[in-house]
């Protein structure tokens, strides 16, 4: 059987109400058979003998996602009034916006008595002129949403019977609100600078106190009270809600007490990545 896991998985995916192939649009048969066409040999890999990852081993995935990623899109709102004074369109009064923001895993490096133990809070380097921190200012809540679609090329066909996918890729949302952190100075500032840096050397020029900085920036956290888990195809995949207090507790090696089973996320790899040295 190719063609009938393809179709739940789409139907996973679009939306758990569906509950039938009728209520897709769209969905040409045709074009499933070409897909299980340009697969190499349809038959060697087979949807039905896949299992999906269980929820602790697609909560690892998230984190290492979340470790290996540098940017994400922040979604906010405008404020419900915008001032005639201001040039943002008055008409976008109360729309939601997602843009691009640096992120990194750097909660480990911050101080002990700042640090939340390295518990998949992003780090953010915020500057106070752009639209997301504005928004923000003005009230906004947010999210974060962080996939793994750049990786497509490395990744592959990961699908029976399909090519390349993105969709077939892992993506996650953080919800949560934005903790600005308080100014850092000597050995804890160089610390985050030097990790946030390893994935984003040209933010040196406008990190919190740059000389000349074209833009004044600041360091914020995200703290995450939920995440929304999309692994890819929902018969492969899990999608879903996922266990905060797993999540917050994972760690690159093992997790804390009572969560996990001795895991870490450097346990894990993502689509396309080589596999670990050792690893099983
Ligand atoms: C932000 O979300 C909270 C619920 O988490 C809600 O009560 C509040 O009204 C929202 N704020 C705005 C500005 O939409
Ligand atoms: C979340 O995970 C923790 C740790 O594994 C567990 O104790 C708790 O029961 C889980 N919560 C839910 C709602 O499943």
């Amino acid at each position: 059987m190719i063609f009938r896991p393809f179709t739940t998985g789409l139907l996973a995916l679009c939306s758990s109400t569906f509950t039938s192939a009728s209520a897709i649009p769209h969905l040409d048969d045709q074009v499933v058979l070409n897909y299980a066409d340009h697969a190499t040999n349809p038959h060697s890999i087979d949807a039905d003998s896949f299992t999906r990852p269980s929820w602790f081993t697609s909560t690892l995935m998230a984190r290492r996602l979340l470790a290996l990623s540098p940017s994400g899109v922040m979604s906010t709102t405008f404020p419900s009034h915008i001032p005639d004074s201001s040039r943002t369109p008055a008409e976008v009064a109360g729309l939601p916006i997602g843009l691009r923001e640096y992120i990194a895993d750097c909660d480990g490096v911050l101080p002990a008595d700042l640090s939340h133990g390295d518990n998949g809070d992003p780090t953010i380097l915020a500057l106070r002129v752009a639209t997301t921190f504005r928004n923000i200012g003005a009230g906004s809540n947010l999210s974060l949403e962080i996939d793994w679609w750049d990786h497509l090329s490395e990744a592959g066909a990961v699908y029976p019977g399909l090519p390349p996918s993105p969709a077939a890729l892992p993506r996650f949302t953080l919800f949560g609100y934005l903790d600005t952190l308080p100014e850092l100075s000597g050995a804890a500032a160089a610390s985050l600078e030097k990790c946030f840096l390893q994935s984003h050397p040209d933010a040196k020029y406008w990190l919190p106190g740059a000389p000349a900085a074209p833009h004044a920036s600041f360091w914020a956290r995200l703290v995450v009270t939920q995440v929304y888990w999309i692994g890819g195809f929902g018969d492969v995949q899990q999608i879903g809600w996922m266990n905060v207090t797993e999540w917050k507790g994972v760690r690159r090696h093992g997790s804390v007490a009572g969560v996990g089973d001795g895991r870490g996320w450097e346990d894990v790899r993502l689509p396309g990545e080589k596999s670990a040295v050792g690893a099983l």
